[in-house]
């Protein structure tokens, strides 16, 4: 399993995340829970009317945050807007209730990925493991 897989598949048991970013100097913090893994890619899905996005958009530097099993993970990186069809359609497929919010074809519908991310696992009875994609 290669790093981003492994991050990708803690983030899908823990089934709910949070994204923090900032707007000015307030830091913003919500629950998530979109992910997918596309072209070796992590990516978050959001709606372009939502503040987070607006926030994202004027300062893409974010801090995600879950927990499962005793571990914790946290990855800080940037996000980068894609407004490929594909990846839309893929997201669709993977969470098709998201279907009665979004369309591919909307104006709405955002795909964020990861860049410069660094993602750390934690925990009370191990090292931290940090793995960066
Ligand atoms: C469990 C859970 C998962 C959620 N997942 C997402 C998500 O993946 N993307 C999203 O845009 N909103 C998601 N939401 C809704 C956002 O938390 C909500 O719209 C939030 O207000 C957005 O932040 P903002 O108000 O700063 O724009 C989720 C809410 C819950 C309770």
């Amino acid at each position: 399993m290669s790093p981003i897989e492994k991050v990708y598949n803690f983030l899908n048991e823990a089934g709910v995340y949070y994204l923090a970013t900032e707007e000015g100097d307030q830091p913003r913090v919500r629950p998530f829970g979109t992910v997918l893994l596309s072209g070796g890619r992590l990516y978050i899905q959001t709606g372009k009317i939502k503040d987070v996005s607006r926030q994202i958009a004027a300062d893409p530097k974010v801090e995600i945050c879950t927990f499962k099993d005793g571990t914790w993970l946290r990855i800080a990186g940037e996000l980068v807007n894609d407004d490929d069809h594909e990846v839309k359609v893929a997201m669709l497929e993977k969470m098709p209730e998201l279907k009665a919010m979004y369309s591919a074809d909307d104006d709405n519908m955002q795909m964020l990925y990861f860049k410069n991310a660094k993602a750390t696992f934690s925990s009370f009875t191990a090292p931290p493991e940090t793995v960066e994609f």
